[in-house]
């Protein structure tokens, strides 16, 4: 049967697996994503000896006879993993109104969406308790206000001291999660504006020179003259500093990090031209262990060290989402005791 070229577009580009059956039943088309999934030798083959479960071959039928759209739930069991989904049957219309029309199955995984919603628990579960202990922290802060100290001046500026301590992790940590909050909604759009990242590194560079130095830390940097990469200003730089922060903060002290920004021709994996930052320190590492956790939100190496060195362990999570919004790469390399380097490759066109 002639399928029209659209429809082939359509299901290439799309993530979910389709299958595109014709008016006969067999499969005509499939995606990227149904081939990965059931392989391709369902191509040419009936729906029938496809998919198997009545659950499905019910609904599927009926589209084919009296064109009614309908849903079903697909298990597809691979060796020793089974996968849930949602399937969409869609009718379509046929050229020949007196012939049967084409039906387009589209598989939508079930346990993605069930990740996706633990996700989302795990998450509003951090963020509350993120919360919660500063605010307990100010909690008791005020009673002691309120009761003992009420006349004692000097605890009085102490407590004071602090609460604007809690306070300010407070007001970071929000912070925090706004700017996780944007990044995540603009994932999609690729940043196109020309940024100079020689320029951009300088800034965070001398941002954090304060910082470097009440720390005993010497920054150094190797910077290509010039580096123009499409990008968002703002983000860039906000990956610079959160990656030059931690060089400072879990580097050694006295230490020194390292800047350093050059061409790779092309890289193995973008396949393109880039820029390649790297931020090395010469602190204990990290074990291989947390390596890949390190991007999850609120993941910290040693939570209660760093916390109250006012981490809130969302810094690497916000650099992985700008990065990937500009198409680039995250790598982190450590060996416990020979301190770490962290790598961006950011595509330049
Ligand atoms: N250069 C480094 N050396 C050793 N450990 C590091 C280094 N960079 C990050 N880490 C570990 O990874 C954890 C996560 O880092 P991340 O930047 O996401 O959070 P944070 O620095 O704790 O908080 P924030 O960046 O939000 O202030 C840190 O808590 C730290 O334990
Ligand atoms: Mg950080």
């Amino acid at each position: 049967m002639h399928t029209p070229p659209w429809v082939a577009e359509i299901l290439h580009d799309a993530r979910e697996p389709m299958l595109f059956l014709d008016r006969n039943g067999r499969v005509a088309l499939t995606n990227p994503a149904a081939g990965d999934r059931f392989g391709e030798w369902v191509r040419g083959q009936s729906y029938v000896s496809v998919l198997r479960q009545p659950s499905l071959l019910g609904p599927v039928e009926d589209a084919f006879h009296d064109r009614i759209p309908g849903r079903a739930r697909f298990v597809h069991a691979d060796g020793a993993t089974e996968t849930a989904f949602d399937v969409a049957i869609l009718p379509l219309s046929p050229s020949d109104p007196n012939e049967r029309g084409p039906v387009l199955l589209t598989f939508r995984d079930l346990s993605d969406r069930e990740a996706s919603l633990a996700m989302r628990r795990d998450f509003v579960a951090n963020v509350s308790h993120e919360l919660k202990t500063p605010l307990t922290a100010l909690t008791g802060f005020v009673e002691t206000l309120q009761g003992p100290a009420r006349n004692d001046g000097p605890a009085r500026d102490r407590f004071l001291g602090m609460m604007a301590q809690e306070l300010s992790r407070m007001n970071r940590l929000v912070a925090d999660l706004l700017s996780l909050g944007r990044v995540e909604a603009q994932s999609r759009r690729r940043p196109r504006d020309p940024v100079d990242l020689t320029t951009l590194l300088g800034k965070a560079i001398e941002l954090l020179h304060p910082t470097a130095q009440d720390a005993g830390v010497t920054l150094t940097a190797d910077l290509a003259p010039e580096a123009v990469v499409p990008g968002d200003a703002d983000q860039l730089i906000q990956v610079a500093v959160n990656l030059i922060e931690n060089g400072i903060k879990y580097g050694a002290r006295p230490g020194t990090v390292e800047i350093g920004l050059h061409r790779v021709d092309r890289d193995p994996a973008l396949r393109t031209p880039c820029w390649c930052l790297t931020v090395t320190d010469d602190g204990p590492g990290i074990a291989p262990e947390h390596l890949p956790r390190l991007t999850e939100r609120f993941y910290r190496v040693d939570g209660a060290r760093n916390r109250s060195g006012g981490g809130t362990g969302l810094g690497l999570a916000i650099v992985k989402h700008i990065v990937n919004r500009h198409r680039g790469r995250l790598r982190i390399d450590s060996n416990p005791g020979q301190g770490t380097c962290v790598t961006v490759h950011l595509p330049d066109g």
